[in-house]
């Protein structure tokens, strides 16, 4: 049966008919609206009666970048989005009537990286994106991992510095603030402003006025020793923080999406050497895989869908 899924990001929203082997049937992207949130909804609703036309539709899975509750019904906290307390479900039910969850962005796009990319051979998984925010998904006994209150694997905001750098979920020192897009932005700006190493960076800033994510992916790929500086620094905090996550969770692998992630070994390896570093039990602690996403931007609305579809339906039966 064919499911929809639904990813809600900053820039656009894109949406997808997915079958059961994770194949993108049909698709559809659209800018974000700016704003309103009845607006955002009114664009949801009209995707998916596109992608809905004329087909039967098991059920739509809708990624959003948020603390979503167990129910699957709300969205309780939004950092970089203006929700509180969003009964988003609800909302979209009333106006669609098809089985809807809401599931978290992250949560989306690293179950799909587990049952159909990257992590397909593990039975338990870690994923970090890295956009605009740090979202987290963990799949623990090949099994996505909610927590008491569906909010669990909100793993950009493990505290890496105590009384650090505020951040939008109202703490102070999140990993989001250490080892997202936009501090990969901040930190390239500092090298910019110092002059030495930076001059690839300041000339990109005089440029553009500002230094934008695409001219710093550039630089990166030029190998500009700025940006690359900043690139490692980002993977510093981010491979400290995945040795804590296997204190605690033990995975076969990590997988590292989004955005930042395109620059592939760039980022991985400042990761490993980090991880390595830092980790306890360090040469005696099986070590894991450390890999870049491959459904890139599909994996939101490909995860979404299928997360939808199983909620919905029994294993086993055809329909
Ligand atoms: C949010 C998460 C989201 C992540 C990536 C974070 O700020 O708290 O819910 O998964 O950004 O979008
Ligand atoms: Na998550
Ligand atoms: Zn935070």
């Amino acid at each position: 049966m064919q499911a929809i899924g639904i990813d809600i990001g900053g820039t656009k929203i894109a949406g997808a008919v997915v079958d059961e082997l994770g194949a993108i049937l049909m698709e559809d992207r659209v800018p974000t609206p700016a704003g309103d949130s009845a607006l955002l909804e009114d664009a949801v609703v009209a995707m998916v009666q596109r992608l809905s036309a004329d087909r039967q539709i098991a059920a739509v899975g809708v990624a959003a970048a948020g603390f979503i509750d167990a129910s699957q019904s709300l969205v309780y906290y939004a950092p970089n989005i203006a929700w509180r307390h969003e009964p988003f479900r609800e909302k979209l039910e009333a106006r669609l009537h098809l089985p809807i969850i809401i599931e978290n962005d992250a949560n989306a796009a690293g179950w799909a990286e587990f049952r159909f990319g990257a992590g397909r051979l593990s039975s338990d998984m870690v994923m970090l994106t890295i956009g605009t925010g740090v979202g987290g998904a963990i799949v623990h006994q090949d099994r996505l991992f909610r927590g008491g209150f569906g909010a669990a694997a909100e793993l950009g905001h493990m505290r890496v510095v105590p009384g650090g750098l505020p951040c939008g979920c109202g703490a102070h020192g999140c990993i989001e603030q250490y080892g997202s897009g936009r501090a990969l932005l901040r930190m390239a700006g500092e090298i910019a402003d110092a002059g030495g190493i930076g001059l690839g960076l300041a000339a990109a800033r005089e440029r553009d006025e500002v230094l934008t994510g695409s001219a710093v992916s550039a630089l990166i790929q030029e190998g500009d020793p700025g940006a690359l500086a900043a690139l490692r620094t980002l993977g510093g905090w981010l491979g400290e923080a995945c040795a804590s996550l296997a204190a605690v969770l033990d995975p076969q692998v990590f997988v590292f999406g989004g955005g930042v992630a395109q620059a592939g070994d760039l980022l991985l390896d400042p990761i490993r050497a980090a991880y390595l570093n830092v980790l306890p039990a360090r040469g005696y602690h099986p070590e894991p895989e450390f890999r870049i996403a491959e459904l890139v931007n599909d994996a939101g609305v490909v995860g979404a869908a299928d997360l939808a579809r199983a909620h919905f339906t029994v294993p086993g039966d055809p329909d």
